[in-house]
């Protein structure tokens, strides 16, 4: 059993929670992640590891609330149990020396992001990040990131801060004057991932994305969360999740997240109607 530590709203519908997983915390790198399970009867999901320590023998999630078990975790309290959490899972990111790296982070993405900016930083990199949500108020670790930035834009959808419209909007337009980036890091939906690959791969800017498919075991045996990549199919809990977003079959992926989508919903109204 994992005690949640502490619970912070970041945002109306995102929570951060600090877990005592000790072992998970000793071998946590960025780019990974873990699987966990609230209790008996609960389904296993996938959540990026945002940050960790070793001393305090803590692991940070943060958890956008999309459906039955994301609800049902942020619905949990300080001092509450997670029956399961495993980790730490696939491959950590490959944090060297490229020069100049844009990160883009869309909605929980945002945080997500966070500890390979850190890293990527400290690895001496110039840091460009841009970000962005809905409105102002889901704009989460803007402070931290914007700390480790040497540049940071800020988009919102809603124009309440920022760019009125989407990162890629901004990615776009620093690439039209001709700024300088060797690689781009993107982390949120799908469809952002894809649009920032389509984006960069007439400039040759090697695009890392951080894939989100439906995952069940997380060690390779089960298949679900196969992607097609460069034409070979990939398991994204083993090979991944980071990959060469200008390799990633994307409308595959799209229509492979859709596939329970059904389900999904009758769990969320039977959670929200029964507790
Ligand atoms: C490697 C990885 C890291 C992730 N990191 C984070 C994170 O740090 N924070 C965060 O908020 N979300 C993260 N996600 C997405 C998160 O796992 C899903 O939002 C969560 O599983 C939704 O479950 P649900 O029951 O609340 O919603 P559901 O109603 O079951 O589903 C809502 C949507 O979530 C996705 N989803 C559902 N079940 C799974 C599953 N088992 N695996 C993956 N996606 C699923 C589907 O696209 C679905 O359409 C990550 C996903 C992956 C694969
Ligand atoms: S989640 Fe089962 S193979 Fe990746």
């Amino acid at each position: 059993m994992y005690k949640i530590v502490s619970k912070k709203d970041l945002a109306s519908n995102v929570k951060m929670f600090k877990v005592y997983a000790p072992r998970v915390a000793a071998k946590a790198k960025p780019g990974q992640f873990i699987i966990l399970r609230l209790h008996e009867k609960g389904e296993r999901i996938p959540l990026t590891i945002t940050d960790w320590s070793k001393e305090e023998g803590t692991v940070t999630i943060v958890v956008l609330e999309a459906g039955k078990t994301t609800k049902e975790l942020a619905s949990m309290k300080e001092g509450d149990y997670i029956l399961n959490f495993v980790g730490p899972l696939g491959k950590p990111a490959e944090v060297k020396y490229y020069g100049t790296v844009a990160f883009v982070g869309g909605g929980v993405g945002i945080a997500l992001i966070y500890p390979e900016v850190r890293a990527f930083k400290e690895a001496g990199n110039k840091i460009i990040t841009i970000i962005g949500a809905r409105t102002k108020d889901l704009l989460i670790f803007e402070d931290e990131l914007s700390k480790l930035s040497d540049e940071l834009y800020v988009a919102t959808d809603d124009d309440s801060k920022g760019h009125h419209g989407f990162v890629s909007d901004i990615l776009k337009k620093l690439l039209e004057e001709g700024k300088h980036i060797d690689l781009v890091i993107a982390v949120g939906p799908v469809i952002m991932m894809k649009v920032i690959s389509d984006l960069t791969r007439p400039y040759g800017i090697k695009t890392i994305v951080s894939l989100n498919p439906i995952m069940v075991d997380g060690t390779g045996m089960c298949g679900s969360c196969r992607v097609t990549v460069g034409g070979e199919t990939k398991f994204v809990c083993v090979d991944g999740p980071e990959f060469d977003g200008h390799l990633v079959d994307f409308d595959n992926l799209i229509a492979r997240n859709r596939r329970y989508l059904e389900e999904e919903k009758i769990a969320l109204e039977r959670f929200l109607s029964h507790g």
